[in-house]
C-alpha cells in the first residue's frame, strides 16, 4: 500500500483500502486528527446548512458522519454517495440507528462521474476525496455540475501545516506515532493504513497546493471562495458558492 499505487489506480486503491475500514473508521479519523476531525465537521456543514435546502448530496459519505449531521442541521432530503459497498452498508446502518432514514438515502458511486443530472442538488459537501481521485481540477467541475446556481458547496481534507515547526511535529506524527498507533487498535492492517496516509497528505499538496486547489475551486464554476486553515493547518476547510 504505497502512494504511487494509490495515484496509479485511485478508485480500485479507494475501495480496497476501505473495505476493511468501516468498523473503526472513526477511530482512525480520531487519531489522525488528533480528535479535532468533530470541530473540522461541524465548521464544514456550517458554511452548508445556514439556508433553506431541499436536497444536499454528500460525496464520499463513508459511515455517514457528515451525512447524518446534514440531515440533523437541516430539514433537507440528503443523499450520501460512495464508491465502497462497504463503507455505504455502515453509513445505511448508522443512519437507520439515528433514525434518519426517511431523509437520507446512500447512492453507490464516484465522485469523479455522478450519477445526477445537472443542477440537481441545492448544496454539496465532500470530504477526504481529493487524494483518492486521478484528476481533482475535473473532479470538482463534476461536483459543482450537480448544484444548482447559488447553492452552497463545502469541503474537508486533511493537510500539511504550513508553520515549519508544526509541519516538523505533524511529519514525526503521521510517519512514526500513527503506524504504531494504527498496529496497537487494528493490527497489521492498520499498521498499512497508518504508514499510507501521512506519504499521501504530503504527496498530494505537492502536486497541488492550496493556493492551486481554491483555484481549481474558481476554475469550477464556484464563486466567493474561502477556506479556513484549523488545528494548526492539519485541516482546510474550503467553501463557495456555485455562480449563477
Ligand atoms: C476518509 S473517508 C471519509 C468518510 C466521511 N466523509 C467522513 O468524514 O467520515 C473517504 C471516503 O471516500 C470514499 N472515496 C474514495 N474515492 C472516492 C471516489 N472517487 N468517489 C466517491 N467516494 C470515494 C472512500 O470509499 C471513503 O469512504
Amino acid at each position: 500500500m504505497d502512494v504511487a499505487e494509490s495515484r496509479a489506480r485511485p478508485n480500485q486503491f479507494a475501495r480496497q483500502l476501505f473495505a476493511g475500514l468501516p468498523k473503526r473508521y472513526n477511530l482512525l479519523a480520531e487519531l489522525l486528527s488528533l480528535g479535532q476531525d468533530r470541530r473540522w465537521r461541524d465548521e464544514m456543514v456550517t458554511h452548508v446548512a445556514g439556508g433553506s435546502l431541499g436536497r444536499i448530496l454528500d460525496v464520499a459519505c463513508g459511515p455517514a458522519a457528515v451525512t447524518r449531521e446534514l440531515a440533523s442541521r437541516t430539514s433537507a432530503q440528503v443523499v450520501g454517495l460512495d464508491l465502497s459497498v462497504d463503507m455505504l452498508a455502515e453509513g445505511a446502518a448508522n443512519v437507520s440507528r439515528a433514525g434518519l432514514g426517511d431523509r437520507v438515502s446512500m447512492v453507490l458511486g464516484r465522485g469523479e462521474q455522478l450519477p445526477f443530472a445537472d443542477a440537481a442538488f441545492d448544496g454539496l459537501t465532500f470530504t477526504y476525496l481529493l487524494r483518492y481521485v486521478a484528476d481533482p481540477a475535473a473532479t470538482i467541475a463534476e461536483l459543482a455540475r450537480v448544484v444548482r446556481p447559488g447553492g452552497p458547496i463545502a469541503s474537508l481534507e486533511f493537510a500539511v501545516p504550513p508553520n515549519p515547526g508544526w509541519r516538523a511535529a505533524w511529519w514525526g506524527y503521521t510517519r512514526a506515532v500513527l503506524p504504531v498507533a494504527g498496529l496497537m487498535t487494528g493490527g497489521p492492517a492498520w499498521f498499512d493504513v497508518g504508514r499510507f496516509l501521512g506519504p499521501s497528505i504530503s504527496s498530494h499538496y505537492r502536486a497541488f497546493p492550496v493556493p492551486w486547489t481554491l483555484d481549481a475551486w474558481r476554475n469550477a464554476g464556484i464563486d466567493s471562495v474561502a477556506h479556513r486553515s484549523m488545528s494548526l493547518g492539519g485541516g482546510l476547510v474550503v467553501w463557495g458558492v456555485r455562480r449563477a
